[in-house]
């Protein structure tokens, strides 16, 4: 290999579906000069065969731990220790029990129980395998034990479900792998011994629609899913803040390790923002409606009047701009997000200005773009210093790069 790479991993492949992308992220490792010799577990070689692995690593492939032959080229612990970095991808539920557990019962485990090097984990699963209490029991774990993490990403599954489960991609496993290889320069990862520059401080997410009541059964509300500001709630906690998360009604699961504060309208949003203040960081990326209706019926209304009732609508508070123009208490950064569908940039340069935002993420929400409720987006973000523009990434992605480079000036500005 790789013995003559200057990089190289040892990739153990799980037993899941996502295993086929691993294919993909062999070839974007060898691309990049990385080695690459795996270990293709038994319930791996149901979705990826040995031939293909070994065909795109240009090595042999390993899998049984009693082979004679292969403790005859390579041993299993040399094996386990050779390369500079282990990675698990997909990661199954049964894979990460086992790590955490300490279990040595085929090759993959114990050259994951045998090695001294970094393990990156791509976990994969369905959405409540990943939920249960148990993963979530054995993640904690092997985090605490200095494992890093990357992903899972989320969207809609092979299983037909929906939620936090898919692998991450190979585009992004990849990046996770070099920053790894090279761990002084780039993004940090969610790691168990990895600095926590925001430990210490209160980061305050707004996400989520509001639900602006017409009478006790209906109301005016959004599309708005909350994606984006929960994974920044997840990135911020990765980085050690304590972070308090006031969500409208969304479908999301609480981020492990943030302070949820739940709220229907803009008013409730807003006097729970106030209660949370002093914070270090706020982002808003809730989309707060704009009107409520100014006179809330205290029963339901009743159709067949002689007209259909006429709505008025009243202003509701402005968050981000009270937020971001209070003269005491302010917090050192406060983010916005600005939703448009046409003229982004400059209506996000309007925005930063008129509201006092430090800084404004702007994003194309045209329906063409998919955003609205889907798991990638394309930001720009705009401030006094400029206009900086991002690829199009996952919002997890998205998420962390944003909270990487608020704790990086907020550690300037301090
Ligand atoms: O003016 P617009 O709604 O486009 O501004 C978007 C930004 O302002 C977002 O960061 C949003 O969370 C915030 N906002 C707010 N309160 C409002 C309206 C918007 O915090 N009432």
């Amino acid at each position: 290999m790789t013995k003559t790479s200057a990089r190289s991993v040892l990739l153990v492949i799980g037993g899941g579906i996502a295993a086929y992308k691993t294919l993909e992220l062999i070839r974007l490792l060898k691309g990049r000069g990385i080695g690459v010799r795996a270990i293709l577990t038994r319930a791996g070689e149901q979705f990826v065969t040995p031939l293909s692995v070994a065909a795109l690593t240009g090595e042999k492939v390993y899998s049984d731990l009693f082979s004679l032959t292969d403790e005859a080229e390579m041993g299993h612990i040399e094996l386990s220790r050779a390369a500079d970095l282990v990675v698990v991808a997909p990661a199954t539920a049964d894979l990460m029990a086992r790590m955490a557990q300490g279990l040595a019962n085929d090759l993959a485990a114990t050259a994951l129980l045998a090695t001294d090097k970094p393990v990156l984990i791509a976990p994969a699963m369905n959405v409540r395998m990943w939920l249960h209490p148990a993963t979530q029991r054995n993640l904690a774990r092997l985090l605490a034990d200095g494992v890093r993490v990357i992903g899972p990403d989320e969207g809609d599954m092979a299983c037909g479900e929906f939620g936090p489960g898919r692998m991450a991609e190979p585009a992004a496993i990849a990046v996770a792998i070099d920053e790894a290889l090279a761990p002084a320069e780039g993004m940090k990862l969610l790691t168990g011994d990895a600095p926590r520059p925001l430990r210490g401080r209160k980061v305050l997410i707004t996400a989520g629609p509001t639900r602006e009541a017409i009478d006790p059964v209906r109301y005016i509300s959004n599309h708005s899913s909350g994606k984006q500001g929960y994974a920044l709630a997840a990135a911020a906690v990765a980085l050690g803040a304590e972070v308090v998360l006031v969500s409208g009604p969304v479908s999301l699961p609480i981020p492990p390790g943030a302070q949820m504060v739940p709220v229907e309208s803009a008013a409730q949003m807003m006097a729970a923002v106030s209660r949370e203040l002093p914070a270090d960081i706020a982002i808003f990326t809730a989309a707060v409606a704009d009107w409520r209706v100014a006179q809330r019926a205290d029963e339901k209304i009743k159709k067949g009047g002689k007209a259909p009732p006429t709505l008025t609508l009243a202003e509701n508070p402005d968050i981000l701009k009270t937020v971001a123009t209070l003269k005491s208490g302010r917090p050192k950064l406060v983010v916005g997000f600005a939703a448009e569908t046409e003229r982004v940039v400059a209506h996000a340069q309007e925005k930063l200005t008129r509201k006092g935002a430090d800084l404004i993420i702007a994003n194309d929400v045209s329906p063409e773009g998919g955003v609205f409720g889907g798991d990638r987006n394309t930001v720009h973000l705009v401030s006094k210093a400029g206009v900086e523009d991002w690829p199009n990434l996952s919002k997890a992605e998205v998420a962390r790069r944003l909270m990487d480079r608020l704790a990086g000036t907020l550690a300037e500005t301090a």
